[in-house]
């Protein structure tokens, strides 16, 4: 990929919006009464939470919430409580732009694509390289 960092963000959708909380069941509840709803609740062992996908008409709002102590999103929720944990956007192959972006020097969280929820691959961004955002990329399941 030719070297243009994160200039090519130009064609990445938002796939979703990560939203950290303490109670899973309050907080679909909450967002129900506003609207949002009704999703999906998957388990996500490999990050140690528990999470609900509430569509709306522009993504999806990822409610998450930590199972047990361990994990980013109980120390995030340890330091900060609940609130707005991360952005991401949709990208056709993932690996690639990762690729792409640490040869731009870009700070990767996850330098190669792992298991995220919905069947997808994903990798963040470290939130230095994106203004304080943590950012995250989201492959689709069919690859692309
Ligand atoms: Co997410």
């Amino acid at each position: 990929m030719s070297g243009d960092g994160l200039a090519r963000a130009h064609g990445w959708p938002l796939d979703h919006i990560g939203v950290a909380v303490a109670d899973l069941d309050a907080a679909v509840a909450r967002w129900a009464s506003l609207g949002f709803g009704p999703g999906r609740i998957e388990d996500v062992p490999g990050d140690h939470i528990r999470v609900a996908f509430l569509p709306w008409d522009a993504g999806e709002l990822e409610l998450m919430a930590p199972v047990g102590p361990d994990g980013t999103v109980a120390r995030f929720l340890a330091k900060r409580g609940p609130g707005l944990h991360h952005l991401a956007f949709r990208v056709d192959h993932l690996a690639d732009v990762l690729h792409g972006l640490a040869a731009d020097g870009v700070r990767l969280v996850d330098e190669v694509p792992r298991p995220g929820s919905r069947g997808t691959r994903v990798a963040f961004l470290h939130p230095s390289a994106c203004e304080g955002v943590l950012t995250e990329l989201v492959e689709a399941p069919d690859g692309r």
